[in-house]
């Protein structure tokens, strides 16, 4: 992506020296990416006629953040701190900005469904209420979508008063059959806009594969395009796609006749932030050699996507404009809808005090950066009772990082439990190589990686089928002693079955480098550990040795002279 990045603005640059009138045209918002498509080139001197401005806001993967929330995702009670996102904001950018783009969308890219007390508690009511509110003008499906299953998905699409696109989603569900088509077409602005969902929904979700099944992204895709074009004179065409940035960058690659792609599912941060993963937009080549823009706006809400496009006579986009739109607490929230969020929230003061158990010890967190702890021990072993038993050795590997307060002894509370682990991380389950394995946990134990030589942020944690043994004053990239899995030694041609979180499997704290592709994020971590302590209430652990230290026999002596403790990492 680097060179792309680097290319573009290089073109960029000359193009701002050479055409001064679009450079200007930017200023007002210096913040924004801003870009000329390699075709204005060829094209920037030809008649205005037959060109066709645009302007698109996008959402994605909100996971029921209706409310405004703190960076790490949940309830902000501590407003000075700065709250970020919530649909009230995104409803005062629309108001205030719509009317001066009277060509607009509002998409949603899909994965409205799981993630806070807004849907544990009220499903998809409240968001279909609030997205009706915000006037959405389409939406795709998302995995989380099928949670309830395709029946209670039925309600809520059927509560909807806006078209929902995907062009793969085949269903002899009564209300999806006929609610969901495969794109809309918007005649004001002749414009299509196509649904696509991710296959992987039919595993990772909890679709009745009786009734609904996926067809295959990019011929679904195609086939749409096809049949747009052979009977309509439409030749603006988007994709609203809930298949993850990679893929969507396959898709526009793969297909003719797209020219943008607005996308969910990965929770990709593109833009202009130094952790960025890509441009915004992200720009590919199709079947023809014509350019197709890829835009998504990273997860919760804390972004709303949006960018303004020139289209030209053909459907090509000749120009574009625009950056995801921060919602920090420089936007205000918009009061009606925000007071019905209040009202919403109102009962949860009392699911937060909600006891899901006892625990007989403290499960602290205080050392679960420097040393096995027992919150960490006790949450890597509720990942792994999370899933199914399998043939293949198991184990769970969890970022000390993602530990965030002591549990103490008597009732736990929900409150409590959502105070430890306020990410809402998903589960993931991984085959990995034993080879892998080693290298992940040298670069751990080492504070670097072993593969991209950039520092580890984080300790780890496990889950009690792994043993682990360390030298913390042997040279970085050779502190390994010894690990075992379900007992026996690591052996690192075999594969494993790793638990971990969705965070880490992303490339988080740096333990994975490449960080994993492709994942279907399983249960959130706290109703796993909710179910775990349902399971084991009284809970009565202790630290069992999963996390030593100790040193390579043959260096015993030599190493005993310069021992240092290990430095300690920040949270
Ligand atoms: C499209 O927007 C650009 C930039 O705001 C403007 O210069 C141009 O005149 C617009 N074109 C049309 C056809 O409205
Ligand atoms: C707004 O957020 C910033 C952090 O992003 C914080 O420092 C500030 O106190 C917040 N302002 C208010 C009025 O809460
Ligand atoms: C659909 O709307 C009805 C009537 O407001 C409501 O009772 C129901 O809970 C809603 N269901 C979903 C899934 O949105
Ligand atoms: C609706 O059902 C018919 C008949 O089973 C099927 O051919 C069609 O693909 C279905 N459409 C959707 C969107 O599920
Ligand atoms: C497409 O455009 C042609 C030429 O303007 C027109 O004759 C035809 O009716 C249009 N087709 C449709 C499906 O609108
Ligand atoms: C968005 O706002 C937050 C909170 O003020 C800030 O931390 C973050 O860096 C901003 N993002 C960008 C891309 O500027």
């Amino acid at each position: 992506m680097a060179p792309l990045k680097i290319q573009l603005r290089r073109l960029a640059l000359w193009l701002a020296a050479l055409l001064p009138a679009v450079a200007s045209a930017t200023r007002t918002q210096p913040s924004e990416d801003h870009l000329v498509s390699r075709r204005a080139l060829s094209k920037r001197f030809i008649d205005e006629a037959g060109h066709y401005n645009m302007s698109f806001y996008h959402i994605n993967d909100v996971h029921a953040h209706l409310d405004e929330f703190s960076s790490s995702g949940t309830d902000c009670p501590q407003k000075e701190k700065g709250c970020r996102g919530g649909y009230a904001r995104v409803r005062t950018v629309l108001q205030e900005t719509r009317p001066s783009h009277p060509d607009s969308l509002f998409l949603n890219a899909g994965d409205e469904f799981q993630g806070t007390m807004f849907f544990t508690k009220y499903g998809g009511e409240k968001i279909a209420e609030t997205l009706n509110l915000l006037g959405v003008d389409a939406m795709t499906l998302g995995n989380h979508e099928w949670d309830r299953g395709d029946e209670y998905l039925g309600e809520f699409l059927a509560n909807l008063t806006f078209p929902i696109v995907s062009a793969n989603v085949i269903s002899k569900n009564e209300i999806l059959n006929k609610t969901v088509k495969p794109f809309h077409i918007f005649d004001k602005y002749e414009l299509a806009v196509i649904g696509v969902t991710t296959p992987d929904t039919a595993d990772i979700s909890s679709v009745d594969k009786d009734v609904t099944s996926f067809t295959e992204v990019v011929s679904s895709v195609q086939n749409a395009i096809d049949f747009i074009r052979s009977t309509t004179n439409i030749t603006r065409i988007v994709a609203l796609t809930h298949i993850g940035y990679q893929d969507d960058i396959l898709l526009a690659q793969k297909t003719s006749g797209l020219h943008l792609i607005i996308g969910g599912h990965s929770h990709t941060k593109l833009g202009s932030a130094p952790d960025a993963e890509g441009s915004y937009p992200t720009i590919a080549q199709n079947k023809d050699g014509d350019e197709v823009f890829v835009v998504t706006a990273w997860r919760w809400g804390e972004y709303l996507g949006y960018i303004d496009v020139t289209y030209d006579a053909d459907g090509k986009i000749l120009e574009y404009h625009g950056a995801p739109i921060n919602l920090t607490n420089q936007t205000k929230l918009e009061p009606e809808l925000q007071a019905q969020v209040d009202t919403w929230k109102a009962p949860f003061a009392e699911e937060l005090a909600k006891v899901v158990g006892q625990s007989n010890v403290v499960l602290d967190q205080t050392t679960c950066q420097k040393q096995e702890c027992l919150l960490g021990d006790f949450i890597a072993d509720a990942m792994v009772a999370s899933r199914p038993k399998a043939e293949i050795p198991t184990f769970g590997i969890m970022n000390a990082g993602g530990v965030r307060a002591t549990i103490d002894t008597g009732e736990v509370t929900m409150g409590e439990v959502l105070t430890a682990f306020p990410f809402g991380n998903s589960i993931v389950e991984l085959t990995v190589n034993g080879d892998r394995v080693w290298k992940t946990l040298e670069g751990i134990v080492s504070q670097v990686s072993q593969t991209n030589g950039r520092p580890v942020t984080s300790f780890v944690q496990v889950s009690r089928e792994m043993a682990i043994t360390y030298d913390p004053t042997a040279p970085q990239g050779s502190r390994l002693v010894s690990v075992t899995a379900e007992g026996k030694p690591l052996d690192r041609e075999a594969n494993y079955r790793m638990i971990t979180i969705d965070f880490l499997a992303k490339g988080g704290d740096n333990f994975f480098d490449p960080a994993f592709p492709n994942f279907a994020t399983l249960k959130l971590l706290e109703e796993a550990l909710v179910d775990y302590i349902g399971a084991t209430s009284p809970i009565d652990v202790a630290l069992d040795g999963r996390i030593k230290t100790g040193t390579h026999r043959k260096c015993k002596r030599r190493r005993s002279k310069t021992l240092a403790p290990q430095q300690v990492r920040q949270v």
